[in-house]
């Protein structure tokens, strides 16, 4: 049995900010950001959208391009760093606004990576037969954890959300090889105290590295090579991070999806966030293959191979 992507969504908030609205608010330049980072613009939701509300309507999404009810959903798994308290979680929240009477619920806190770990989970629980299907839910409302007398971080987060529907899918597609790692003396680089501290250049240092090497490894593991590849998906961190990782995969241009510009780092929604868009823009075709690769605070990191379709 295969697990792989059965239905997908996504939500972001209206509201746009602009560099040139930060450059109104704190010390930076429009150009410092986009030469350093190439983020143009981020989302940021209203005060009366909190994490959960984005999760749900990204979830909606996603069961609907699933074509499935909530009755049917067995898992709720929600990678946030920013639920609207510590509990009830995010997924206890949504389970009750979707009607998904019949699914456990838990969130999972792996900041950036969070998507990764939360497909990797669904796919041990399809695989197993334990459950028919897996919501996966990437949000994060890092706004309201975002210290905006910070410029340091402040021009970096934007807020969003992405769900998939993990399910059964047909032989050699779905999730074809992953990749899950953690190192927690890195913690230093990236934490939240009241708001998210960094040290840019450690965590840069480390993604850059993590990103190649993660890529190249589950590729391995899934008996592909690079010019098997056709769409890279990365994190969206910073432009400079993710062109490492195609360099690496020694990627054309054209073969990494790219939405960091319009929305900033959305941390766990922005690998889901990201296929979406390149479904829309008619990117990825039934039997693509995909390599999706994040890193983020904990240290941790994560990189699946998939094959695109039901
Ligand atoms: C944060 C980051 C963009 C900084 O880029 P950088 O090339 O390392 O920046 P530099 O160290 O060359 O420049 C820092 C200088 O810019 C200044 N600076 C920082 N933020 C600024 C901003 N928004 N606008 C203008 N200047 C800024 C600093 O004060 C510093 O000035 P100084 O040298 O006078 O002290 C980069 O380190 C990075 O992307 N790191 C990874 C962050 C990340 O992805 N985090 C999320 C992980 S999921």
């Amino acid at each position: 049995m295969n697990a792989g992507v059965v239905g997908i969504g996504r939500y972001l908030p209206e509201n746009i900010v602009t560099n040139a609205d930060l450059e109104k608010k704190m010390d930076t330049s429009d150009e410092w950001i986009r030469t350093r980072t190439g983020i143009e613009e981020r989302r940021i939701a209203d005060d009366d959208i909190d994490t959960s509300d984005m999760a749900y309507r990204a979830a909606k999404a996603a069961m609907k391009d699933a074509n499935i009810s909530p009755e049917e959903i067995g898992l709720i798994l929600v990678a946030t760093v920013t639920p609207d308290a510590p509990f009830p979680s995010v997924s206890c929240r949504i389970q009750e606004k979707l009607g998904a009477v019949n699914a456990a619920a838990m969130d999972i806190s792996a900041a950036c990576a969070g998507f990764m770990y939360g497909m990797v989970t669904a796919k041990q629980f399809v695989e197993s037969g334990t459950y028919k299907y897996v919501l996966v839910v990437g949000v994060e409302k890092l706004s309201k954890i975002t210290d905006w007398d910070d410029r340091g971080t402040a021009v970096l987060f934007g807020d969003g959300a992405g769900a998939a529907v993990i399910g059964q899918v047909s032989d050699n597609r779905g999730i074809l090889a992953f990749e899950l790692g953690a190192d927690g003396t890195g913690g230093k680089f990236l934490y939240q105290d009241e708001y998210i501290i960094m040290n840019g250049r450690e965590v840069f240092k480390f993604a850059v590295r993590q990103m190649g090497e993660s890529s190249v490894n589950v590729l391995a593991k899934a008996g592909l090579t690079k010019e098997d590849v056709d769409m890279l998906i990365p994190h969206q961190a910073n432009i400079r991070i993710m062109e490492a990782s195609r360099e690496r995969l020694e990627l054309p241009l054209e073969k990494m999806s790219k939405t960091v510009h319009k929305y900033g780092n959305t941390s766990a929604a922005s690998i889901p966030i990201s296929i979406v868009e390149e479904l829309e823009n008619g990117k990825i075709k039934d039997d693509d293959v995909i390599v999706m690769v994040g890193f983020g605070g904990g240290l941790t990191w994560g990189a699946i191979a998939l094959r695109w379709g039901k």
